[in-house]
């Protein structure tokens, strides 16, 4: 993966209007230093991807958008976090299991924090599979987190309570801010959040997010398909400033936001 190159006109000037191409590199980036947290944090960071078209599924699955840079890209943010927060939903599609160690790539990244991040789920039925590896196979030092309300059902808070770290933050829905302070708490100040947009919307609504890193999938994927954000509209859009991009050899771009304060 490289620095965006120039395009062929250094600068596009044309009444008024200055259009500038993106900055070229002087060396090549190391991606983890360039995807590094701020050392100070609590520091919240999504990462989605969507095609061209605004889409962030493609028959129902966001894998289906992505390729193996993306695929990398995703396993090198996991590495760097120290919790990732995901709704149900997601975790259903998708089929998640819990985060695999990576010996050989991940040691300088965690240090002396657990090998891997754990999951933090989000949900309000817990109409989760708990003998699924998601929690049966989580690392020891990452038990899977659920993250729910309290009028969750008592009998599925009791049941997910013997495989996870259950935090009630809430009353009929997850208050993300309670929750985000309560992984805070508890050490987790790099947090990734892997949507899906249902997730997203709430904690770019609470005003949570810090940070997002976006993929562009070069397709055009038309139908219905659902957008990174899938909540209310906002009334006032956190504005967003462009802190990095990248682009792979398959013109896919890797795109880092922040908010701008
Ligand atoms: N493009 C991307 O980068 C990307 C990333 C992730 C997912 N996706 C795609 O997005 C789709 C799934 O998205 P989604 O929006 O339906 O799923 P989601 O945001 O992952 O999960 C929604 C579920 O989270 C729980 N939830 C959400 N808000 C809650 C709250 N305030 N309190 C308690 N629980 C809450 C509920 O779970 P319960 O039903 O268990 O109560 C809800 O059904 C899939 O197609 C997936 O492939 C795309």
């Amino acid at each position: 993966m490289h620095e965006t190159a120039r395009n062929d006109a250094e600068r596009a000037t044309d009444a008024g209007l200055a259009l500038r191409p993106l900055a070229a590199a002087d060396a090549p980036v190391r991606l983890a230093d360039a995807y590094a947290y701020p050392p100070d944090g609590p520091w919240l960071r999504a990462n989605m991807i969507a095609s061209v078209d605004g889409a962030a599924a493609r028959d129902g699955r966001a894998g289906g958008l992505g390729n193996e840079t993306d695929r990398r890209l995703l396993s090198l943010l996991r590495g760097l976090c120290d919790v990732l927060i995901v709704g149900a939903g997601t975790v259903r599609v998708e089929g998640y299991g819990p985060v695999r160690p990576r010996p050989g790539e991940w040691e300088e990244l965690r240090g002396d924090r657990p090998p891997v991040p754990p999951l933090a789920i989000v949900s309000r039925s817990l109409d989760l599979d708990l003998d699924a590896p998601v929690f049966t196979d989580a690392h020891p030092r990452a038990r899977t987190i659920v993250l729910t309300t309290r009028t969750a059902p008592p009998d599925r808070v009791r049941a997910a309570a013997e495989r996870a770290d259950v935090i009630v933050a809430g009353e009929d829905g997850v208050d993300f801010a309670a929750a985000v302070a309560e992984l805070t708490a508890r050490g987790h100040r790099r947090l990734l959040c892997e949507g899906g947009p249902q997730v997203l919307a709430q904690v770019v609504a609470a005003g949570l997010l810090d940070e997002l890193c976006l993929t562009v999938s070069p397709m055009l994927v038309s139908g219905g398909a659902v957008r990174l954000l899938d909540g209310p509209a906002l009334p006032v859009p956190p504005r967003l400033r462009l802190a990095a991009a990248y682009q792979d050899d398959e013109d896919f771009l890797f795109l880092r936001y922040v908010r701008k304060r």
